[in-house]
């Protein structure tokens, strides 16, 4: 079974090829152009997508080494994401499926993510637990089988990528903000100020950012009070340390108890912010010492990718063995999958 997968869903365009749950080719284009812009700007990535997709999918077919014939279905991300960027790759891939008659099939972007951790072996074994943390979306869910997932907790307000974005503008690093804040980080002191943990004491599975970001914000509008007029490379190391450590803390809390009170082995962390080196490093730590392994996928397939998308697909495929066209796009995660077996 030979899928080429398509991923459009925010700022890269990407496309992979995976036979027989092996991927042959993973091709990803970055929009880099939105750092000038401080986030993405919807319409401009809509039209870097139109422009890359093609060239892209043939890049991956290249590298693949396989011809267009030889392709038993074709997979793309359906959402949630950018409405615009998402209709590029799924009308490609619908086009490319009803041209060669082969089945199409729609990929939940964020279950995609669940099983980036499926492209290398080991993976992790059912019922996992799913700490999903990108720039749109934190999740902790319980996956039971391909298809079956319980929905713990989700944020109530920012996602944990977007309030590491969001505090790196404030201090004027860039976008996107978690590899930069990740680098700072790692030369500041993480106990240098003692920013809230957001709901880490409560007793559910929810997530707050925002208030998070607000005391950082206070934090930065004290010092421009006291007279400094910019951030010295100590104090701003200090602050992204000290932030860091303290969206690190809540998310290994709760990801903890949560595989401990459902009985859990084995933790998948994926998403862009699962790059982040103290998340990795302290949630392997944290899995040590609770007898829980943990699962991350290498950087490429952390944040967005189609390799994850392929990957997803050849392990529905083997269930299900067919596709559909009636696959419209959803900018949000609403009351699809997740909300729906919660
Ligand atoms: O999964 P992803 O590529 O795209 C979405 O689906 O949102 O995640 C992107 C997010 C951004 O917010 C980015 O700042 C964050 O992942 N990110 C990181 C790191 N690398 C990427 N956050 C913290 N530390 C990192 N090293
Ligand atoms: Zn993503």
């Amino acid at each position: 079974m030979t899928i080429l997968g398509i991923e459009s869903s925010c700022d890269e365009t990407s496309a992979a090829v995976v036979r027989d749950g092996v991927l042959l080719s993973n091709i990803i284009s970055s929009q880099y152009f939105h750092s000038e812009y401080g986030g993405v700007v919807p319409e401009l990535a809509s039209r870097a997508h139109l422009r890359a997709v093609l060239p892209i999918v043939r890049e991956a077919l290249r590298e693949a080494r396989i011809g267009v014939s030889e392709l038993d279905a074709v997979a793309a991300t359906q959402g949630p994401g950018l409405i615009g960027s998402l209709l590029v790759g799924l009308n490609v891939g619908k086009s490319l499926s009803v041209s060669l008659d082969i089945p199409f099939l729609p990929v939940h972007h964020i279950e995609a993510h669940l099983f980036s951790t499926f492209l290398q072996d080991p993976h992790p074994e059912f019922p996992f637990l799913g700490l999903v943390v990108s720039g749109g979306h934190t999740l902790l869910v319980r996956v039971d089988a391909i298809g079956e997932y319980a929905l713990l907790g989700s944020t109530i307000d920012d996602a944990a990528g977007e309030a590491f974005d969001k505090v790196a503008k404030m201090m004027d690093l860039g976008f996107p903000g978690g590899p930069a804040i990740d680098r700072c980080a790692a030369l500041g002191n993480a106990t240098a100020h003692s920013f809230p943990r957001p709901l880490l004491d409560s007793n559910d599975f929810r997530f707050s950012f925002s208030g998070l970001k607000t005391a950082v914000l206070y934090h930065l509008r004290r010092l421009a009070t006291a007279g400094a007029l910019s951030l010295t490379d100590n104090e701003r190391n200090d602050i992204c340390a000290s932030f860091q450590r303290a969206v690190v803390d809540v998310l290994i809390g709760k990801a903890i108890r949560a595989a401990t009170d459902n009985g859990i082995r084995d933790i998948a962390l994926v998403g862009g912010v699962s790059a982040n080196s103290e998340l990795q490093r302290r949630l392997r730590a944290a899995g040590s010492d609770h007898s829980v392994r943990v699962f991350i996928p290498d950087m490429i397939y952390s944040t967005d990718n189609a390799a994850m998308v392929a990957r997803l697909a050849s392990l529905q495929c083997d269930l299900e063995g067919k596709g559909t066209l009636h696959a419209p796009a959803f900018a949000r995660i609403g009351d699809t999958l997740f909300d729906a077996h919660s």
